[in-house]
This record gives C-alpha cells, sequence and structure tokens, in this order.
C-alpha cells in the first residue's frame, strides 16, 4: 500500500474555496521548511495537500523539494483533455500546474454541481488516463443512513465510479468515505462505532484492490488517532482542521506515530 513501500497511512487536506495565493504560499513554504527539517514526520505517511486551482502552480514551487513527501492534487478536473468548457479546467492543464491527484466526486460537488455518477465515472478515467491518481469521495446522505442503506449507497458509488477498471488501474485509485452528515461545520463527527459497517463493506470489497481507503468528515487532532484504528482505514482526508499548519502538522505527526506502531506490529 502506498506510494513509497514503507507508507503506512495516508494524511491529506483539501483546502476547498479557502486562502488566497499568499496564504496558499506561507503554508506551503512552512510546510516544505518542517519537512525537511524533521523527514520522519513522513516516514510511514503519504502525506497530500489540494489547494484550490489558482495556487496549485505556486504550492507546486514551494513543495518542489518535498515532492517524495508531498502530493499534489487539484480538487476538480473536467473529463475532456480540452476544448469548449467555459470555467472548467482538464486534467492535462491541472498535471501542468503539477497536480499528481485528482479529487473526484466530493459531495459538494454532487449536491451542488450536478456530478453524477456517471461524470465521477468519466474524471476517473480522464485522471488514470493521463497518469494522475483520482481520489474517488462517497458517502451517504443522513437519510440513507437512518434506513440502514448506508452500506448498499457508498458501494452503489464506488461501483459505478470504477466499472470496467482494470487490477492495475484499479491500484492507482484512492477513495475516501465521508459520510455527507458528518461534513463540515453543520456536520456531527461519526463515531468509531458506527464507521465500523461502512469500512467493513468497503474493505471487502474493494480493500485489497485499490491503492487506499481513507476517511474525511470532521477529522480533527482529538478523534485523528481513534479513527486511524478502525479496521480498513487507511489514511485520513481533511478540510477544516488542516487549513492552518500547526493543525496540519499535529494530524501529519498523529499519522507519524500510529505508522511507527503498525509497522512495529507488523515487525513484531
Ligand atoms: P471537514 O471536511 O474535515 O471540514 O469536515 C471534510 C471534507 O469535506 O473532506
Amino acid at each position: 500500500m502506498g506510494l513509497a513501500a514503507t507508507s503506512s497511512c495516508w494524511i491529506g487536506t483539501s483546502w476547498k474555496m479557502t486562502k488566497t495565493l499568499a496564504e496558499a504560499r506561507r503554508y506551503a513554504a512552512g510546510l516544505a521548511e518542517t519537512l525537511q527539517a524533521r523527514p520522519e514526520l513522513t516516514d510511514a505517511v503519504q502525506a497530500f495537500v489540494i489547494p484550490p486551482h489558482t495556487a496549485l502552480a505556486e504550492v507546486d514551487r514551494q513543495l518542489q523539494h518535498v515532492q517524495a513527501q508531498v502530493l499534489l492534487g487539484a480538487q476538480n478536473a473536467h473529463w475532456e483533455d480540452a476544448g469548449a468548457w467555459t470555467g472548467e479546467i482538464s486534467v492535462p492543464q491541472a498535471a501542468d500546474a503539477g497536480a499528481r491527484l485528482i479529487e473526484i466526486g466530493h459531495s459538494e460537488r454532487r449536491e451542488h454541481f450536478g456530478e453524477t455518477v456517471e461524470i465521477t465515472a468519466l474524471k476517473v478515467r480522464a485522471a488514470l488516463r493521463h497518469g494522475l491518481r483520482p481520489l474517488l469521495c462517497v458517502g451517504e446522505p443522513a437519510s440513507v443512513r437512518d434506513a440502514d442503506e448506508a452500506e448498499e449507497f457508498i458501494l452503489a458509488q464506488v461501483r459505478g465510479a470504477l466499472a470496467g477498471l482494470d487490477s492495475a488501474q484499479l491500484a492507482r485509485v484512492l477513495v475516501a468515505y465521508e459520510p455527507i452528515w458528518a461534513i463540515g461545520e453543520h456536520g456531527r463527527p461519526a463515531t468509531a462505532q458506527e464507521l465500523a459497517a461502512p469500512f467493513a463493506a468497503l474493505d471487502r470489497a474493494y480493500g485489497a484492490q485499490v491503492e487506499a481507503v481513507l476517511y474525511g468528515g470532521s477529522v480533527n487532532q482529538d478523534n485523528a488517532a481513534e479513527l486511524l484504528e478502525i479496521p480498513g482505514v487507511d489514511g485520513l482526508f481533511v478540510g477544516r482542521s488542516a487549513w492552518g499548519l500547526d493543525g496540519y502538522l499535529e494530524l501529519l505527526k498523529i499519522g507519524a506515530s500510529h505508522g511507527r506502531a503498525h509497522r512495529g506490529r507488523l515487525d513484531g
């Protein structure tokens, strides 16, 4: 699992629609400086950062000496390579700006921008066609969870987006399970107990095939360690708690100690 053979856990953040260019530059410069001074922070962690499109190239520039430690991602990209698609950017354009990963199907994109399962499938293929990793986000609304249909719902989202991929393609896909009711400032953090069944279902169906399965939704410095212990969770995808550099570094520390302990268990 992971980019490097030693990676035990993925810790990443999407900045969503936040940060000016100057703020993005400051964060990325600070991250690069810290990772160069303390490379052990990513010994057992694959870090990733997903800025808004406007900051991609600048963040890429700031992270150039720590590229092996931090993957740069884009929050969205169109499935066509180029053309008359006003307001969109393509996977080759995102890659040109430095992205090596494309976030696809976040619940905010599904809800506000009409991103359907069919569209997520097109975007997954576009990312793979250009050698980038798709980070497919799935998750159910509260009503589906209350009806006890969460597993079925998220497996259908994953199945639809990944249909027809061969094993080499699947091995480059990241899946993030983010229950909609747990995301954002109106979200309620999910408990480890609530997450056990969906992760067991994802693990059974895709755990051995995809590169990693992550958890996202109100992750913070207090619950991260416990969330990482849930069977089937290979890492965390974080919004608000990682928008400040100190918050993200704290989460990397938690990931690193989880990774080391996990490796210790494997060694022992
Ligand atoms: P949050 O966002 O950590 O701020 O809840 C998570 C996400 O939307 O990926």
